[in-house]
């Protein structure tokens, strides 16, 4: 007979394991939704206790059912137009200054991490195509990352709920959208112009092959790391970032209580960090 009880020391252990995963960090606040997750996979993996569950999960050399766990524990609240300021950073202020310094044709690489359902990407290859003036001079790349591949696919598949949209312009879900009974499709034009990827913030295996990126878009995600977390991905985007390059925080996070490698950017639309030019 399986026994799913879960105790304070097994939360303990899990909690730390987990963090040290994907920089990830649970308060005592969140027992009740990480319990939920972890009784739930217990009982679809038939595990017989906790300990046989966490053996398990430890152990797995596919990393498989830390992935599926992880794909449940994952918040990934999203919409479209989401702190749409930045956008407009993005095109009226962040842009023209790239392109303003740019010596070569080579594309403009922009990394949106997390991604979470894709609307965030998206969203900006709808604002360059709709707001910026200078868009067919250059080159872009978008993409995007998350951690979470279940929630890749459903980006990579670009369809969504009403609520979802509800920030666009008719004009632009008429344009760039197909209303289907349950929601709406994105057109294949933007489908096609994101590479979404899975990649963990907190692993630097997984971070090491990205680089050179003009602009990275991080909103939503430092939330939920604690400092420590936060100064390492502040080192990983630094290291993914060119010369020069700006990254975007979500509204109620900050670069500057988190390590002193960025320039506040004071910007008429919004406060970026900016990776310094010599470094
Ligand atoms: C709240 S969503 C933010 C989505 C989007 N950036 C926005 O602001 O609307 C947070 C996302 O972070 C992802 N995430 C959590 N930990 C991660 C990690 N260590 N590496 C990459 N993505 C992670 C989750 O899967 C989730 O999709």
């Amino acid at each position: 007979m399986a026994d799913t009880t879960i105790t304070q020391t097994d939360f303990e252990k899990f909690r730390e394991f987990f963090y040290r995963k994907t920089g990830i960090q649970f308060e005592t606040s969140k027992r009740y939704f990480v319990d939920k997750r972890l009784v739930e996979r217990m009982e679809l993996t038939g595990s017989t206790s906790f300990r046989n569950y966490f053996t398990m999960l430890r152990f797995e050399a596919s990393g498989e059912e830390l992935q599926h766990l992880t794909n449940l524990m994952t918040v990934n609240e999203t919409y479209f137009f989401r702190e749409q300021y930045q956008f407009e950073c993005l095109v009226k202020s962040i842009l023209p200054e790239i392109v303003s310094r740019k010596t070569d044709k080579k594309p403009i690489r922009i990394w949106v991490m997390p991604s979470s359902s894709g609307e965030e990407p998206y969203s900006i290859a709808l604002y360059l195509l709709e707001y910026w003036a200078a868009i067919n001079d250059w080159d872009i790349e978008i993409i995007a990352s998350d951690i979470d591949t279940k929630i890749l696919a459903k980006a990579r598949a670009g369809h969504y709920s009403v609520r979802s949209v509800q920030q666009l312009p008719e004009t632009l879900l008429r344009k760039y959208f197909e209303r289907r009974a349950d929601g709406y499709q994105i057109c294949d034009d933007l489908r096609n112009a994101i590479e979404f990827t899975r990649v963990n913030l907190s692993d630097r295996a997984d971070t090491r092959a990205y680089r050179d990126f003009d602009v990275v878009f991080c909103r939503n995600l430092l939330i939920y790391f604690d400092d420590v977390s936060r100064k390492t991905a502040a080192e990983t985007f630094f290291d993914a970032m060119k010369p020069g390059g700006y990254i975007c925080l979500g509204h109620s996070e900050s670069m500057s209580r988190v390590s002193s490698l960025y320039k506040v950017r004071k910007f008429p639309e919004a406060i970026v960090y900016q990776k310094p030019l010599e470094a």
